[in-house]
């Protein structure tokens, strides 16, 4: 909580001083740069990902830069992994089309890790038709070219559940694996729609995203990953 509301205040300012006109209260809210977490199974809120967060807002330069968290309970039994996924893919909804709409000059940034992987995944591509693993929602995911997708500069998973292997959006030594619940079929397909906006990092040891055996390997990206991430982010944004 204290990191976010650093960071909002940092925001808060940055905007403040690159915009000094009046404006209303709503819009006074509005970050240039805005990212979405979806954090992995087990994670407190916000999660490892907030080096990600650092990354990209220490090189947003004038442009105010923040982050809310997608509301979901990242549980793996109670409530069980795929009720809590689908909850993350129905607030995760919600949250990116509201701050949208309510802020349409935004960048939009989404990023998950793990299950926020699968979460962020099913958002764009929906879980309609093929497998994630989870047939308790059979969502269509969000249609590409309208808003809230038109204000969507990148998307980064970490040690997605449902990677696939040998995507163009793949990056690590993982690219050549499938993880645990492979996407398949329509699903697929309509993440793949999203291929530009896309970079999934997953290492080959990672049981997760490419069933490996070292459990460690899951926990490393954000000490290896996190600053390339957050460069690579920054070339997607308009600055
Ligand atoms: C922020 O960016 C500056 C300049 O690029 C760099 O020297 C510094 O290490 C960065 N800090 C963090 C926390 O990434
Ligand atoms: C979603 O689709 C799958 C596959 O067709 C089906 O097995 C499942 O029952 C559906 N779930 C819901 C909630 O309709
Ligand atoms: C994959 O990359 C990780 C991180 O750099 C490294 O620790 C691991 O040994 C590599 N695995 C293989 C099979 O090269
Ligand atoms: C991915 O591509 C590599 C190289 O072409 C191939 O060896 C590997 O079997 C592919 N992986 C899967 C799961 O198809």
């Amino acid at each position: 909580m204290a990191l976010k509301l650093l960071l909002s205040t940092v925001a808060l300012s940055a905007a403040v001083l690159s915009r000094p006109t009046a404006r209303d209260a709503a819009a006074s809210d509005c970050d240039d740069v805005h990212i979405f977490l979806a954090r992995g199974t087990w994670e407190d809120y916000p999660g490892r990902q907030i080096s990600v967060v650092y990354a990209i807002c220490n090189g947003t330069g004038t442009a105010s830069c923040g982050y809310e968290d997608i509301q979901y309970p990242a549980s793996f039994l109670a409530p069980p992994y795929c009720d809590s996924e689908g909850l993350g893919v129905t607030h995760g909804t919600d949250q990116l089309t509201s701050y949208a709409k309510k802020c349409p000059k935004a960048q939009l940034v989404v990023s998950g890790y793990s299950q926020g992987a699968q979460v962020v995944g099913n958002i764009l591509g929906g879980q309609q038709g093929g497998s994630t693993g989870c047939t308790d929602q059979n969502t269509t995911g969000l249609v590409p070219d309208a808003s809230p997708v038109s204000k969507i500069k990148a998307v980064t998973l970490f040690g997605d559940v449902t990677h696939v292997a040998n995507q163009t959006y793949n990056t690590g030594n993982g690219t050549a694996d499938n993880g645990l619940d492979p996407r398949t079929g329509t699903q697929l397909e309509r993440l793949n729609e999203f291929s530009d906006l896309l970079q999934s990092w997953c290492l080959d040891d990672d049981p997760v995203c490419a069933l490996g055996d070292d459990d460690s390997a899951h926990t490393s990206y954000f000490d290896l990953f996190s600053q390339d991430a957050g460069d690579w982010v920054l070339a997607k944004l308009t600055l």
